[in-house]
């Protein structure tokens, strides 16, 4: 099972990954992820993306691409994997259709109000990267993360202007892929709105 989850920011695909990953254990590939890792590791390539993503723009391509080619090519993919956050150009598409053949594209389906009211809800693990929502999905003691103890923080790029950013550069860049795949006959829609338990 060689899935995509496409969206628009905040629409839950990472909620939904991790659990469907973990049901069928296959491995969960989120680029965003990858990138906020290598930010907080403080590596070359965090250093090279960090003001890219705090503004709500797309790291370019030619990275992007990389990475995920090379993610591509470790052992524990065989069984299927989710790639949640790519593609997210026609471009990234493009390649990936030179890499390897994807079975199916899952579309989150939701209104800009949804996805402001999850995004500005929306709390990060600062050591662990763990997502919690003030409303929607509280951890049990108030800003310490379940999972590592750690502090809960607001992503920079979950401020209202990066929102923003993100939603427009979703429209133009990302929405697209709707279409392209729907060409394909890959597309299954899904209703993004209800609310998690
Ligand atoms: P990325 O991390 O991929 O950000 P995104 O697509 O904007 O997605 P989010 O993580 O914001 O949201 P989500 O849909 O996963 O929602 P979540 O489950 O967390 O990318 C970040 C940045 O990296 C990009 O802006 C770009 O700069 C760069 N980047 C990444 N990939 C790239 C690429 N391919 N090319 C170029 N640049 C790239 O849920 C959101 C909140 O809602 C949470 O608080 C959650 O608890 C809550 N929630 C989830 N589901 C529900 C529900 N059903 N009901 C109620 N609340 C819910």
């Amino acid at each position: 099972m060689k899935l995509i989850f496409l969206g628009p920011p905040g629409a839950g695909k990472g909620t939904l990954a991790t659990l469907v990953a973990a049901e069928y254990k296959i491995p969960h590939i989120s680029t965003g992820d990858i990138f906020r890792t290598a930010i907080r590791n403080k590596t070359p390539l965090g250093l090279k993306v960090q003001s890219i993503i705090d503004s709500g723009q797309l790291v370019s391509d030619d990275i992007t691409i990389e990475l995920v080619q090379n993610r591509l090519m470790e052992d524990d993919i065989g069984g299927g994997f989710i790639l949640d956050g790519f593609p997210r150009t026609i471009p990234q598409a493009e390649a990936l259709e030179r890499i390897i053949d994807i079975d199916r594209v899952i579309n989150f389906d939701i209104s800009d109000e949804d996805v402001i009211a999850r995004l500005s809800g929306r709390r990060m693990c600062k050591n662990c990267g763990q997502n919690y929502h003030m409303v929607f999905s509280k951890p049990a003691v108030e800003n310490v993360c379940d999972k590592c103890g750690g502090e809960l923080i607001i992503r920079e790029d979950d401020k209202i202007d990066s929102i923003k950013k993100r939603l427009e550069v979703y429209r133009k860049q990302t929405a697209p892929l709707i279409d392209h795949y729907k060409k394909q006959d890959k597309l299954t829609d899904i209703d993004a709105r209800p609310q998690a338990e």
